[in-house]
Parts: C-alpha cells; structure tokens; sequence
C-alpha cells in the first residue's frame, strides 16, 4: 500500500511538474483547421464559429509545407500568422505543426531519392501523403529548414500553445520503406549493434538454410516480397526493432530542431492508436506530451449489436492506459467527429457517442482532446469525411453539437474541482499493471504457429476482463517498477531472459499477483527457443512444467471447464503439468487429453502466481479466472457488463456506456450526480461524486 502511495506520488509530481496544463482545467477539447483549404475571408467567421461552439483551441499546419515554402527557399508563413491571430483574438489557443508528412512537388522532383521506396521495389510518388522517406538525409535536411523557419517565427509566440510533429508518423498501408538509404542505415545498425559478423549469424539462427552472411555489407532489409519462402523471423524482428529506433530518432531530431528556437511550448507527435509499427514508448523522454488518434467508427462489427455505432469500449481505454502511463500529460488529438472515409463501410455513429467518446477520455486522465477536424472538405480524398460543421461551412453537424456539449460538461466538472481529491481506497486496491511490449507483438505476428491467433485480441480479453472488474489499469513496459500494481499482468509475454524472471518472482515475493498468460517466455530475447524444455525459466515461477501445447483448426472448438463452467477455446491452449502446492484452476475438457491442466494458481512468498496457458473464445474464462485472483486476494470487484467503463478521476466518477443496453451507474445512494443519471443508455454518460 505504501508503494501505491509513493507511485501516486511520483506520478502526481510529475504532472505537476509540467507548466502547460493547469490541474484545475483536467481536461481541454479543440479542433483542426485547414485555413490554406479555405479563403481567407472565411478565417475569422470560422475561428468565431469554433469559439461558439465553447472549444478551447485550434490545430493547423500539419499538412501545408507547399503553402508555407512555395518555392525552395521562398517562405511564406504570413497567412499562419495571421490565423494565430484570428484565433487568439477568439481566445482559442494554438498548436502548429511540422508539415513533413507532405512534401511539396517541387522537392521531391529535385531530389527523387527521398521518395519512399516500397516493398515492390517501386518508388511512391507525388499525389497524396506521407511519401518521403525519413532515413535520407537529404529530406532530413529540408525539414530541419522548414521547421527551422517555424520555430523562429512562432517559437516564441505566446499564442502558440505546442507543435505537433508530423502526422500519424507512418507509410500507411505501405509500412516499410526499403530505399537505399533505409537498406545502409539499417546495415550500419546491425554493425554497431552485433560488431561482427559471427555474432549477427548467431543472433539471426543463419545456420538455418545455409542463411549465412561473410560480411554486414551483403545484408539486405528481409523483404517477403523478395524471398522465396518464409523470412527469417529474428532478421524481421530486428528489422522491426530498428524501424521503430529510426522513426524514434527522426521524433527526436524534429523535437531537438524545434527547441532550438522555441520557449514555454510543448512538443508531442499523433500516434496512430494500436499500430504496430512506431512504438511510443521509445519516444516518451523525448516529448513533453503524448498524444494519439483514434476513430472507434468506421465500419467495425466486433462489439456487440451496436458495436459499428459506438465503438469498443477497451480498446479505446486500452490506448488512454498506456498513453498516460508514459508519465507525461496526454490525450487524443484526433478524434472521430461523426461519419469517417476510409473504412470499408463508414455508418453514423449513435446519437451521443462522439460526446461519450469525449468523457470517456476525461474519465481516462486525457488532458486534451481534439478531433479532426472543423469543416467537412468540399474535395480531396476525404470530402466524405464529417467536421464540426458541414459542408456549408457554418451549419454545427451532429458532433459539432456533441463537442459543444462535451464542453460543457468539461465546465460543469470545472466547477466542482478539489484540488485535494482522494482516489477512493476500494478503487486503488483493484489497481494493475499490464505488461506490454512490442517486441513481442513483432516477434509473435512473425511467427503465429495458428491463424486463429490473434496477439490483440489476446491482450484485450485479458484486458477488458480488468475494465469489467472495475480495475483501474496503468500499460506499462517493461522500463516501470512493478512494485507499485496489486496486481501485474503479463498476457503471451513471448520473449523473455532470467532478469525478466527474476523481476516476476520478487514482484510475487513480495506480495504482488502476478499473471501471466500461454506463450509467456517461450523464447530469448532473439526470438529464439531456449535450450531446455518448453518455456523453461518460468517452470519454477509458475509451479508447473509446460510438456505440450495444441492448436485448433477453424471449425474445430475445444472445451475447457473452470468450476461449473465449460469455456469454448481455439487459439491457444498450454497443457499443464503443476507440481505439488500449485493449484489448477481449469482443466481441458474434451480432445485426447482431457483432464489435462489448462490454467493453475500457486502462492510465492507473500504474493501469488496464476498461470493461464489457454485463450477462450469469448474471454469469458480470462474474465471468471481474474475475478477469482482478486477475490483470493481479498480485493473487492465490480461485474461490469463488456462495453460498460468506469474510472475515476480528479474526484468525480465518470461512467460510459458503450453498449446497447439501459445500466445502472455504480454510485453510493448519497451520491451527488453531477452528469447524467442513475441509468445510462447507449452511448450514455454520468459522472458523480461520492
Ligand atoms: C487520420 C489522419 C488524418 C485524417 C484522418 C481522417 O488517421 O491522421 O490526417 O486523414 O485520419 O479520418
Ligand atoms: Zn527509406
């Protein structure tokens, strides 16, 4: 309990430490605007539109480098100015942008080679976005003199609030870039990184097919595009790994070259939620704010009946959890206004959602929300994309509205602000750490042994089991001291090494409850298997040995019972073999080992470790089994329906009801409700104070 306490603490501390949001305001909502888009005699009409609508702030630039550098070395950013001022004069803050996602024509036909270069081996072209490789130093040196022209003319401009770097930094559906450029860097990487030879032959298993290399300098990207049969999984690993340090660097370089010139700004970059490719955590010391997008709109199907209206309720909570954990202020600076693009089918959202998205991000600590954008375009690949207002430029659309209500919630919540507000006891027991990385994402997808895994979807049954106990939960990798969490859990944490183990076994000792999930420390930090039996360093953590495990073709369901209760299962499922003080907790009931251990619990020291070595179909089996880890530990729980989140924060309960049913809020019946009512329909909000 004293840990919590410290890392509350700590975590307080640092929020405090920031000068650029005031505890007090909790949370602020603005809105992008693309003035090169419209004329200017529209710009102050539409920056008044804005403030009526009760935001606090405009985002512009990200998207304008032709606009701001019209020829090479002919700078023009008098109009920006000006729309700083037309904001500010409505009151409205402002964050500008490095506009390198979308070089203009005239670079890239200078200067071909900083075009991307795809898996094809075709280089992208001019026409659309984010084309421009971020390896070649020659396109480096061209950002660095936009954003350098930037700095010095808003860097010190009170009315500029931060700088947003790029957009979605990312090749879209293209992912990787395979240029010259991208092929030396990465063997440069590999030279410092493995120092010789031998070493890199050994890391990446070249014994394997003759796969062995004399020399760095015959190394290429591995390409499937360009492989006769399967890539080398700990070559694709290490590729992964180094996209993801390149793309942390270019962030660092944009940052550094911003700071240079500016004062009192924050600087963050949009994460695309749940993307797998660019890892935030790499950037976390670099940015003084972390912020994502997300559209929970867009033709989805996964989450119950109304699921394609309102969205999914964990995996937008998902991307808060691990947002704010990064230790810095934090929000969505993208999120959906109404009807999306680019899905395969793009329906209305429910009547209410886009404001619950709002309060739910609010429930989740955000500092900021900001949603794309202002007003629908009349062209370009997005016209079919809502705003705030429509296409007539003034009219508020049904999420102009919903933003304006949000707002005022936001204000009402203001209002009734105390500093002094205690995170309720029972909500803080519940609280657990969930341990995530990327690596293992990378090295899993690599590598699935079943078509029917799916490493998310994995890491959300687990996760969503949690929200539904009411737990608050931090994601968190493996850089943070568990120390502080009740509770750790670690869901197919694939590639492990004893110190990892070791960390697990005093976190148990010690009196955490650690859980972990099938597949967890099956392989090195390579991505290779150990030489010992299956998973074998965490034998001894988990108190069973793991002699076997199966996998199920699609139809084929297997059946697994915990208590009364019979579980469908598929995807993965360990077979256990406990030794004596480890307690099973399900057992496989069907297929040629039936009776066969499927998840076990065992006490470690003056904590515990439970081992679920089997994925339900429907995570009902994750949810009944974390329920009774909490409930052995003495810790009370909700039973929240799937889709229903609660949280708390700065004071006020906040609940949000992502599904299609009518629910009862969990407050006390002295509650003072501050929003909403005791019952919350789909899409409904209320927030209390207790
Ligand atoms: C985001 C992107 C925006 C805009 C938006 C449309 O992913 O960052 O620039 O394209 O999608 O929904
Ligand atoms: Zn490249």
């Amino acid at each position: 309990m004293r840990k919590i306490v410290v890392l509350l603490l700590v975590l307080a501390a640092a929020a405090a430490a920031q000068p650029y949001f005031k505890p007090a305001d909790m949370m602020t909502i603005g809105v992008y605007y693309y003035p090169e888009a419209w004329p200017s005699s529209q710009w102050a009409r539409d920056m008044a539109n804005i403030r009526k609508l009760g935001l606090e702030f405009v985002h512009m630039g990200e998207f304008a480098w032709a606009f701001m550098e019209p020829e090479e070395g002919r700078f023009d950013l008098d109009w920006l100015a000006k729309n700083v001022e037309l904001a500010s004069a409505q009151g409205l803050k402002v964050v500008l942008c490095t506009p390198s996602a979308t070089p203009p024509v005239w670079l890239v036909r200078k200067h071909p080679e900083v075009l991307m270069v795809d898996a094809g081996g075709r280089r992208m072209e001019h026409g659309s976005r984010t084309q421009a490789c971020w390896t070649v130093p020659r396109y480096r040196e061209y950002v660095a003199g936009i954003i350098t022209r930037l700095a010095e003319r808003f860097g010190q401009d009170p009315r500029v609030w931060g700088w947003q770097i790029d957009n979605e930094l990312s090749h879209y559906s293209k992912q990787y870039c395979y240029c010259d450029f991208c092929q030396e860097k990465f063997r440069s990487h590999l030279m410092r990184k493995y120092g010789n030879i031998a070493k890199l032959n050994d890391a990446w298993g070249n014994a394997f097919w003759s796969q062995i290399y004399q020399d760095f300098d015959q190394i290429r990207i591995p390409n499937q595009a360009e492989l006769v049969q399967q890539i080398n999984p700990h070559a694709q690993l290490d590729f992964q790994r180094w996209f993801a340090e390149e793309t942390a660097d270019y962030i660092r370089f944009q940052a550094e070259t911003l700071r240079r010139h500016t004062r009192n700004q924050w600087v963050t970059t949009n994460y695309m939620a749940l993307h797998k490719e660019v890892n935030p955590a790499l950037s976390a010391r670099d940015l003084d704010v972390n912020t994502w997008t997300h559209y929970p709109v867009h033709g989805n199907l996964n989450e119950g009946p109304l699921g394609f209206r309102l969205g999914s309720a964990p995996d937008m909570s998902f991307m808060h959890d691990f947002m704010r954990a990064l230790g810095k202020p934090h929000g969505l600076m993208e999120l959906q206004p109404g009807q999306v693009n680019w899905g395969d089918v793009n329906p209305q959202p429910y009547p209410g959602a886009v404001r619950m998205w709002i309060m739910r991000a609010f429930a989740a600590g955000a500092n900021l929300v900001c949603t794309y954008r202002y007003r629908q375009p009349l062209f370009g690949a997005e016209l079919y994309h809502y705003g705030l207002a429509g296409p007539d430029g003034v009219t508020p659309t049904t999420g102009g509205h919903e933003y304006a209500w949000a707002m005022k919630d936001v204000r009402i919540l203001r209002q009734l602000y105390k500093a002094d507000a205690k995170e309720p006891r029972a909500y803080a027991a519940r609280r657990a750490g969930f341990l995530y990385s990327y690596d293992n994402r990378w090295d899993i997808d690599n590598h699935k042994q079943t078509a029917r895994w799916d490493t998310n979807a994995h890491l959300m049954k687990h996760y969503r089991a949690l929200k539904r106990l009411g737990a608050p939960v931090d994601v968190i990798t493996e850089e943070k001291d568990f120390a502080g969490y009740p509770f750790l859990v670690a869901p197919a944490y694939q590639m492990a090494d004893g110190g990892l183990v070791e960390r697990f076994r005093k976190y148990a000792e010690a009196g955490g409850h650690l859980v972990l999930t099938c597949r967890t420390a099956q392989k090195d930090r390579n991505g290779h298997l150990w030489e010992a039996p299956w998973a074998g360093p965490i034998h001894d953590l988990i108190g069973a040995e793991i002699p076997a495990y199966d996998v199920l073709p699609a139809p084929v369901k297997g059946s697994v019972m915990a208590g009364a209760r019979a579980y469908d299962w598929a995807a993965w499922g360990d077979q256990l073999k406990p030794r004596a003080g480890t307690t099973v907790l399900a057992r496989y009931a069907d297929q040629f080992y039936a009776g066969t251990p499927a998840a076990t619990t065992r006490k470690l020291g003056k904590g515990t470790v439970t081992y679920i070595g089997v994925e339900s179909l429907a995570g009902e089996l994750e949810y009944d089994l974390l329920r009774r880890i909490y409930t052995a530990a003495g810790v009370a729980t909700e039973s929240f329906p799937p889709q229903y989140v609660v949280d708390w924060r700065d004071g006020f309960w906040v609940a949000t009801n992502f599904s299609e049913k009518k629910l009862a809020i969990p407050a006390g019946p002295t509650a003072k409700i501050v929003i909403g009512t005791r019952e919350i329909g789909p899409a409904g909000v209320a927030a209390w104070v207790e």
